[in-house]
């Protein structure tokens, strides 16, 4: 596995992809972000994932405090990928230290690396701090989202 400094700064976050010893980390940044689950669920999702999927976590003073995932997706009527960030949390004790814009650009550079031209994501409309935090970081509000339950 290669890991890849965001930053040079000592104390910066540094994201690096996700292995299982980072399950109890991940499960814990999961409930954080609204989507509980156990240490063993995300140790066999991390397992079975699609080739296309990329599990980051962020580390700050030793501890993993942030995930991000990228997933790319190949539109039949686009010719290239599309990178889709999936999930994206940083741990309520380390919010605005540049945690989760480490970890954007760490996803970014993959998702241009993979031939993606474009990244997008689904946000709820009630996570009003993450929309605060995209249009920091440059998005757009292009779409809208339907859902229908299935
Ligand atoms: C949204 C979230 C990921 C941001 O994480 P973070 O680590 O605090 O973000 P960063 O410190 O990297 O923020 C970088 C910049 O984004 C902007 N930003 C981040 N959070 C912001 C907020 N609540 N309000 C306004 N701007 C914000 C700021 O410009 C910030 O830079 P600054 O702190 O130097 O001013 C975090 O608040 C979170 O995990 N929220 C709960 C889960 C969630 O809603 N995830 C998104 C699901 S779609």
């Amino acid at each position: 596995m290669v890991a890849h400094r965001v930053t040079s700064a000592a104390l910066a976050p540094f994201a690096r992809e996700a292995d299982d010893r980072d399950a109890a980390a991940l499960a814990h940044l999961f409930e954080q972000l609204g989507h509980p689950c156990s240490e063993e669920q995300v140790r066999a999702r991390l397992g079975f994932g699609p080739p296309d999927r990329r599990v980051l976590v962020a580390e700050l003073d030793d501890a993993v405090v942030g995930l991000a995932v990228l997933e790319l997706i190949h539109p039949l009527h686009r010719g290239a990928p599309e990178a889709v960030l999936t999930a994206l949390v940083t741990d309520a004790n380390t919010r605005h230290r540049g945690v989760a814009r480490a970890l954007l650009a760490e996803v970014s550079r993959r998702a241009r690396q993979a031939g993606a031209a474009t990244l997008y994501l689904r946000c709820h409309r009630r996570r009003d701090d993450a929309h605060a935090f995209y249009r920091a970081q440059g998005f757009d509000e292009t779409h809208l989202t339907f859902n229908r339950e299935l």
